[in-house]
């Protein structure tokens, strides 16, 4: 089939080079010149594990290409928009900016028959207005709601084979016209045995709405039983596995720390409650106020922590900061808790510095005035407390003995849990978890 795939971020990069994988012909569009010019020579403008060896393997077949010029969506049976909707600034809700522009510019090139399928986050109701433009210029077209869930540093294997597809189309039925269509586009993965469900328009709007506030709730959850395990002195990683080892919660999800980010968890809550708002429903969401109270309580709680761990005054403090990105595998740092703790400290008298293996870059263009240095061994160099905050595996893996030997104090906050405390502990160091004794 020939697809376009509107907007070429996170999402729509890896969605056009896994859509050209199942044997499409694709065209990706983006306003971004610099993004399509690196898309167009095989080179992913952002690290995602794998995305640059399935762009360079789709290329050589012909069927991927990359184009600024939204005039060459004329001609694809199927439109995918894959732009971003982040927060609005100084508001709770989400910026429609770029979904409205994308189908807008869209609309002039569509033909009969054609469908367009929303893949963006976007408030319950959206796909229901879309629809009512899309017909308007073409009578015989459709929308459908098509919510992605891939993780970032999984983002090619989540979108070849999702857990589940969704398809909202507007009269919820198994017959529309739509399915079909969408059917023939994910013949390969659903072949492969992904399941599939198909619903209303508000219906598959929701569903990753409440996806990703269930996942933030988990989160929370496990960080609200690591203030009382702190409390009572217990360890919060050993009850996650007691309580997870039921399979009706499940041991996913539920890693004390310091609290989740990204570009999606903390906008979309957020976005979730200020659409239940409008819609008079802001009683059934007012939990989520708590979870995201909590989830920045962690951060507050760390930049505490540390100051302890160094004695009671961070003033003059050299910290090494282990992680930038929100999670390892990603060079992501919208809204990242470690460079949020990390700036904390700075603005308390603390002299920072931050390592990561992948997202320096991005770092440095959102919080300047801290220190980057991209060599482990010379970011910690004398530090008086390290602080791990993205679990990137190679930080799992140091060795507590090795490490000593550079540090100035023997002093580890682990913001994550993942190392084992007994292991630090036995090497000299004074070890802090975050719901641990
Ligand atoms: C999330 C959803 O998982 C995905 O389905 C949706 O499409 C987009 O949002 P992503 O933002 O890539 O994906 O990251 P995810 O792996 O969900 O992690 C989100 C944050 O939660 C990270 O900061 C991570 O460190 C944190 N987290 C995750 C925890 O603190 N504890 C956990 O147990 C799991």
């Amino acid at each position: 089939m020939r697809i376009s795939v509107i907007g070429c971020g996170y999402l729509g990069a890896v969605h056009a080079a896994c859509m050209a994988k199942l044997g499409h012909e694709v065209v990706g569009i983006d306003v971004d010149e610099r993004k399509i010019a690196e898309l167009s020579a095989a080179r992913a403008p952002f690290f995602e594990p794998g995305l640059e060896a399935l762009l360079d393997e789709v290329q050589l077949t012909g069927r991927l290409s990359f184009t600024t010029d939204m005039a060459a969506a004329a001609g694809s049976d199927v439109h995918f928009i894959c732009v971003g909707t982040p927060q609005k600034k100084g508001e709770n809700r989400a910026d429609m900016t770029y979904v409205n522009a994308a189908t807008h510019d869209l609309l002039p090139h569509l033909a009969p028959g054609n469908i367009v399928v929303g893949k963006s986050t976007v408030p319950v109701g959206t796909a229901s207005r879309l629809a009512g433009l899309v017909t308007e210029q073409e009578p015989t077209a459709h929308l459908v709601w098509n919510p992605e869930f891939l993780r970032e540093g999984h983002a090619v294997a989540d979108t070849l084979s999702p857990d589940r597809f969704v398809y909202g189309v507007a009269d919820g039925s198994e017959d529309h016209p739509a399915v079909a269509v969408l059917d023939e586009v994910y013949a390969g993965s659903l072949a492969g045995g992904t399941p599939r469900l198909v619903t209303d328009h508000p219906t598959a709007e929701l569903v990753k709405a409440a996806a990703n506030s269930f996942l933030a709730t988990k989160i929370s959850f496990i960080n609200s039983m690591a203030e009382v395990c702190e409390a009572a002195g217990a360890d919060v990683t050993r009850l996650a596995d007691a309580i997870g080892m039921d399979d009706r919660i499940g041991r996913k999800f539920l890693n004390a720390g310091i609290g989740f980010g990204g570009g999606c968890l903390p906008k979309d809550i957020r976005a979730f409650m200020a659409r239940a708002g409008e819609l008079g429903a802001d009683q059934a969401l007012t939990f989520l106020r708590e979870v995201d109270a909590i989830n920045m309580r962690r951060r507050s709680r760390v930049v505490e922590l540390t100051r302890e761990l160094c004695g009671g005054m961070l003033l003059g403090q050299r910290i090494t900061v282990l992680g930038a990105a929100f999670k390892p595998e990603s060079d992501d740092v919208r809204d990242s808790p470690a460079l949020s703790i990390a700036a904390q400290l700075q603005l308390q008298g603390a002299v920072v510095t931050v390592t990561d293996p992948k997202a320096l870059a991005n770092a440095a263009k959102r919080f300047p005035e801290l220190q980057y240095v991209a060599d482990l061994d010379q970011a910690v160099a004398n530090a008086d407390a390290v602080l791990l905050l993205t679990e990137w595996q190679q930080y799992r893996d140091l060795d507590p003995y090795e490490v000593a030997e550079m540090v100035g104090s023997l002093r580890i906050l682990d913001g994550r849990n993942v190392l084992d405390a007994a292991k630090w502990r036995a090497a000299g160091w004074t070890y802090r978890g975050l719901g641990r004794p």
